[in-house]
């Protein structure tokens, strides 16, 4: 109980500043730091519930139903690669990378995003360019290098695995099967895939023990001198926002990542900031894979990123001790982890003659 009253007062405050110093959009950032460091841990927190649209309304059978299609090979072309193939939950909702092998052993030119905490996320893919879970599903299953199939190819083989057909009508209420029927089961299952619980949200909800004193000061550190939190914020570990870094510009194609979208200079080569929960399940690092460990992320961090004429401004040189950087590194690698691994048992898969 004692900790409701200062809890309440930094959420007041926190709502008191404005959410472009938060972001650190822009200039102003002396103010940031100064913002972020005298809130403290308290501004990022334990997650709260997912947002759900009006039009897709979450119930336990749809999302069983989400979650058997997730797993279910037959979504793409030859029967080979499921959704879970390249989010993997065992990889911390991703793969093993550097970025995703699909259809015919082709290779993606971006990492797998893990689905993990996704549904908080107001845009999604690294770009930003589909604005829902829903949009988003549709996307795999007809990209020639993941799942290489059609979406009215997927719509013709589920209608023939009378299963799902009688799954679909029990929670959409109609016959045939449509593929925005498919893509809102599939969005209702992400949309339970959240981890809630790790140390560092019993940490948050009161539990000081709960980090261990290595942990607590790469928490400082996160929040303080290394400035993390400016872009890694909110309950999710992420502003949802785009930001170049800089981070795969030394390799051969240096992707446009958010202009792609926008078309706006200022978007040249920013990616989405991804969530931090769980990252230590799935190295390698960035849009493309290309920092191994979370030590290389540091490290990339201490040096101010990689130059490049859009770097955000936010990314300068840090100037952290070797003690400082290993206390980073243990927080993110141990204290975010968390202790709910979602998914256990998957529904047996209806059966088909098709292999899977
Ligand atoms: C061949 C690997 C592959 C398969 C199969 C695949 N994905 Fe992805 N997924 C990716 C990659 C790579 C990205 C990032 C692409 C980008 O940003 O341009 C991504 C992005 C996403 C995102 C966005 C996450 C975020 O934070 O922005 C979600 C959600 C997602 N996939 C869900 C799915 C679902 C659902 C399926 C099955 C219908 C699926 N994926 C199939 C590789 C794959
Ligand atoms: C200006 C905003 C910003 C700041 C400040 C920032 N990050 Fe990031 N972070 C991002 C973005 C954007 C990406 C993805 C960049 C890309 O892939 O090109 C990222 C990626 C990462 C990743 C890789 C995660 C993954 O799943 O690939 C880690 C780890 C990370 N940041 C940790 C940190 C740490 C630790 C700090 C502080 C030292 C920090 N970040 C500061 C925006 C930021």
């Amino acid at each position: 109980m004692k900790y409701i009253k200062p809890l309440l007062i930094l959420m007041i405050l926190f709502l008191l500043i404005p959410s472009s110093l938060i972001a650190g959009e822009n200039a102003g950032q002396s103010i940031t730091l100064v913002s972020v460091q005298s809130l403290g841990p308290q501004r990022i927190g334990t997650l709260p519930p997912v947002p759900v649209p009006v039009d897709n309304p979450q119930s336990s059978r749809k999302i069983l139903l989400g979650k058997q299609l997730y797993f279910d090979t037959r979504l793409s072309k030859n029967n080979t690669i499921s959704c879970a193939t390249c989010h993997n939950p065992a990889m911390g909702w991703s793969d093993i990378g550097p970025t995703s092998t699909g259809i015919h052993g082709q290779k993606g030119l971006r990492r797998a995003p893990p689905v993990s905490n996704a549904a908080y996320s107001p845009l999604q893919f690294w770009d930003g360019r589909a604005s829902s879970l829903e949009e988003q599903a549709e996307g795999p299953m007809q990209n020639p290098v993941e799942m290489g199939n059609t979406l009215d190819n997927v719509v013709k083989t589920l209608n023939g695995i009378p299963g799902y057909v009688r799954e679909f009508k029990q929670v959409f209420g109609t016959t045939p099967i449509t593929i925005d029927q498919v893509a809102k089961a599939i969005a209702s299952f992400e949309r339970t895939v959240v981890t809630t619980d790790s140390r560092y949200d019993r940490y948050l909800s009161g539990n000081k023990n709960a980090l261990t004193p290595l942990e607590k000061e790469g928490l400082a550190v996160f929040n303080g001198k290394g400035r993390c939190a400016v872009c890694h914020s909110g309950q999710a570990l992420s502003d949802g926002k785009f930001h170049n870094l800089g981070a795969g510009k030394a390799g051969a194609s240096a992707d446009t990542g958010r202009y792609a979208v926008t078309h706006d200079p200022r978007d040249m080569g920013a990616f989405k900031t991804p969530t931090l929960r769980d990252v230590a399940l799935r190295p390698p690092y960035m849009h493309d894979g290309s920092e191994k460990t979370l030590e290389s992320v540091v490290d990339f961090y201490n040096k101010g990123g990689m130059k490049n004429p859009g770097l955000d401004p936010l990314i300068t040189p840090l100037g952290l001790s070797p003690e400082e950087t290993k206390a980073l590194v243990a927080f993110m690698k141990t204290a975010l982890i968390s202790l709910n691994p979602e998914v256990a048992g998957v529904k047996p898969l209806p059966p088909s003659a098709l292999p899977r």
